[in-house]
């Protein structure tokens, strides 16, 4: 085991590999961009490590993930295969979209996926009035609570999900509805079996999943919400008329009439489960986190939250509602906006990519199949381009002039093939929600509670730890 990684010249250098473990006894799994910025120090931007069997690249700093990504797309556009996706329905064919393997169902899948997002609307309502939409209730929800002290969590939460089944079934959920309430909860639950120790675990031992029983005892909670969406797709089908698109899984089920050329490329029902499953959870945590994350920078620079109430008041005023189109007018909204998503980085180490093909990567040596992650934390906080990497600092998107700007280095959605799929989507909800609610509250830490911490931990995404508000109606 040890001598796998020498095998050839000019790999990355990395920490010394111990037998059968390999090196991940170095790497804090609670918070392994800060393992890896230990690592980064050391040996460089490009560093290799070695979990069990597999070898492991992680490439770090702005210059080192666009050469990459960018100017590499190809050579690192597939991802690596784990044992347990198996066990949530992952076969030939249907790989979904977040993990499918580089090749032509996850290019048709892909395309179809973003075409019916950019077409949404479907004769119906446009995906941003369905968000302006939802930002009312999440207000009505918000004053309910009379400026009394709660934690926004599970509010956000709701709205950010009911984008989501919106675009997916074809409608909203009310917050207190008991099947919504049933989905978050079977939701949540299987991100964080998925995101256990166990399940990682597995991954690297998968001939334990052979022990008769403990993958369905294992994956209990994503059996439950496959089984959920299985039931929600099934009423679909019995309601579905050709002539009618009325959202995504319809759009869905008009591909798969297609008949057998249509399956090969991925149009089947496994697929479908599959590719609504990613878009619930790729789509709803990142956006929801990064939310919080903006609420709380909120709290905590109260300055900066009365520089935004005045420019709302002065571009939008108090009575209509936020658009997509107010965005160019409100620079330091929309930098703090930014900021509040490079600060919070909440994928700091991206999603797993895999070598598609030998490769090289200034001057080092990254053979195909191998396991490239992307340190997205060392680009958002690359000393070398913000000038204030650890602050949070609205300034890092404005010019002399106070007018936006963006700095390259901006890569929370990546970039790439692989570059985050929803990420015009997510920037209609990080404005239109965020600005709604300015509009409408000042947000104040409750005076009995003690001041929130500002590191937040990691469960797949980087998340704030729970805090509570208090939303004054303005
Ligand atoms: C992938 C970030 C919201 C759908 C990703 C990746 C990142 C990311 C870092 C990995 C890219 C890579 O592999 O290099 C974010 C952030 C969001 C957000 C920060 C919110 C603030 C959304 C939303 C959706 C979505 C709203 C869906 C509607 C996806 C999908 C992929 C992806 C499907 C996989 C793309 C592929 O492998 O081809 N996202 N995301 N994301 N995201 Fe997002």
């Amino acid at each position: 085991f040890m001598k796998r990684r020498k095998k050839w010249s000019r790999y990355p250098p990395g920490p010394m590999s111990l037998p059968f473990v390999g090196t991940m006894p170095y790497i804090d799994f609670n918070n392994p961009h800060l393992s890896f910025n230990k690592f980064h120090k050391k040996f460089g931007n490009i560093f290799s490590l070695q979990n069990c069997w597999t070898n492991v690249v992680v490439l770090n700093g702005y210059k080192t993930v666009k050469e990459a990504l960018v100017h590499k797309a190809d050579d690192f556009a597939d991802r690596p295969y784990f044992p347990t996706y198996e066990h949530v329905g992952y076969g030939d064919k249907s790989e979904g979209i977040v993990v499918a393997r580089y090749g032509h169902v996850w290019k048709e899948i892909r395309k179809f996926t973003l075409s019916t997002l950019r077409d949404f609307g479907m004769g119906k309502k446009s995906l941003e009035e369905q968000v302006t939409e939802e930002a009312g209730f999440l207000c009505s929800a918000i004053k309910a609570e009379e400026g009394r002290p709660f934690d926004l969590r599970f509010l956000v939460n709701n709205a950010v999900c009911n984008m989501i089944c919106s675009i997916i079934y074809g409608g909203r959920f009310d917050y207190g509805d008991e099947v919504f309430r049933k989905m978050v909860a079977l939701f949540e639950n299987s991100l964080s079996e998925e995101a256990g120790f166990l399940t990682q675990f597995l991954n690297v031992m998968p001939i334990l999943l052979r022990i008769p029983g403990l993958p369905q005892k294992v994956f209990r909670g994503q059996k439950a919400y496959m089984d959920f969406i299985d039931v929600l797709i099934q009423k679909h089908m019995e309601t579905w008329n050709p002539e009618h698109t009325r959202d995504f899984t319809d759009a869905f089920l008009k591909e798969m009439s297609k008949g057998k050329e249509a399956e090969e490329n991925g149009f089947n029902y496994n697929n479908l489960r599959l590719v609504t499953a990613d878009l619930f959870a790729a789509g709803s945590d990142t956006t929801s986190a990064t939310l919080r994350w903006a609420f709380l920078y909120m709290l905590l620079h109260p300055g900066t939250q009365s520089k935004i109430h005045k420019e709302i008041d002065m571009v939008i005023g108090r009575e209509r509602s936020p658009t997509m189109m107010d965005q160019v007018n409100m620079p330091y909204t929309n930098a703090v906006i930014h900021e509040a998503q490079r600060c919070g980085d909440i994928a700091p180490v991206g999603l797993p990519h895999m070598a598609y093909r030998d490769t090289e990567l200034q001057g080092y040596f990254i053979p195909k199949g191998t396991t490239v992650i992307t340190n997205l934390s060392s680009v958002l906080k690359d000393e070398s381009v913000w000038k204030k990497p650890n602050e949070f600092y609205p300034e890092h998107f404005l010019d002399v002039n106070g007018q936006f700007v963006k700095p390259e280095a901006f890569m929370p959605f990546s970039a790439g093939r692989r570059v985050c799929l929803g990420a015009q989507l997510a920037r209609m909800e990080l404005f239109i929600f965020f600005t709604t609610l300015l509009q409408q509250f000042t947000f104040m830490l409750p005076e009995d509670q003690p001041r929130p911490w500002t590191d937040g931990y990691f469960a797949l995404i980087k998340c704030p730890h729970p805090f509570k508000l208090r939303a004054i109606p303005r």
